[in-house]
């Protein structure tokens, strides 16, 4: 599968891409059924599975694992994988790190922040990159929160810059997270490929969500720029009251192997 070249010409043709997040088998085959372009086994991970304050202590083995279980779940649609947090320091070590995401059945590698050198080795190795831009969640300690990117000219500069270096690098996508609307349009307008937006605004090619915040299944957390599609979390936990009052009463309406 080339991956760039179909996110390009689907660019050229006006084709808009809707990504989403999995992590496990049944939401993977689910999303794939339901026509998603492309499954990211984001290190959201750390935060909407493994109960993490960010996505700073997901591991390269955590990703392996859940990944593998998202691929059983998919026939055709890209799979791409995060590479976690310090796994990419050096252009040796991110490809040694994107190896082993491929070897357990990602189609491409994420990666955060400006890294041409490293992008341009995994890219010269055979191995699809999707870029991530603007708000870096592996960064969020050290800035002390989730900031929204270019709202100063030399702010907004670098951006733009660091977005024609990375696809001149060889990435196939830019997501661009938090970044302002008028930065992520003009962005658009210059790359080839396609910028996939989080929080920054309608204007790029393509959207990607961290799927618990889509469904609403998180009441406790939700990223103010995610405008829930349903309310999961409601079914799900009435369901389970239900079965808990009728368990203890001992309805006859649990079906528990006598008709
Ligand atoms: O980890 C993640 O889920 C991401 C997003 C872009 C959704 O990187």
């Amino acid at each position: 599968m080339n991956i760039k070249e179909n996110l390009i010409t689907a660019k050229t043709l006006g084709r808009r891409q809707a990504w989403l997040t999995a992590y496990d088998y049944p939401s993977a085959r689910l999303l794939e059924e339901s026509g998603i372009d492309l499954i990211l086994v984001g290190d959201s991970l750390g935060m909407v599975v493994l109960g993490q304050k960010d996505t700073i202590d997901v591991t390269l083995d955590e990703i392996i694992h859940h990944l593998k279980a998202v691929r059983r779940g998919v026939k055709l649609v890209p799979v791409a994988a995060d590479l976690p947090f310090n796994t990419y320091q050096t252009p040796e070590q991110a490809l040694n790190s994107a190896r082993l995401l491929v070897e357990a059945g990602a189609d491409a590698v994420k990666l955060e922040g400006p890294l041409p050198d490293q992008i341009a080795l995994l890219v010269s190795n055979g191995i699809e990159v999707i870029g991530h831009l603007g708000m870096l969640p592996q960064h969020v300690r050290e800035e002390g929160g989730y900031h929204r990117k270019g709202k100063t000219e030399s702010e907004a500069e670098a951006i733009l810059q660091a977005s024609l270096d990375l696809q001149a690098a060889g990435c196939c996508a830019l997501v661009l997270e938090i970044v302002e609307e008028t930065l992520s349009e003009e962005i658009s307008r210059q790359l080839d490929i396609p910028t996939i937006g989080i929080g920054s605004g309608s204007k790029c090619d393509g959207q990607i969500l961290v799927t618990p915040d889509l469904l609403g299944l998180q009441p406790w957390f939700r990223p103010a720029f995610v405008k829930s599609k349903t309310d999961l979390a409601t079914p799900f936990q009435a369901a389970v009251r239900e079965y808990i009052r009728e368990t203890k009463e001992g309805s006859p309406k649990l079906n528990n192997g006598h008709d």
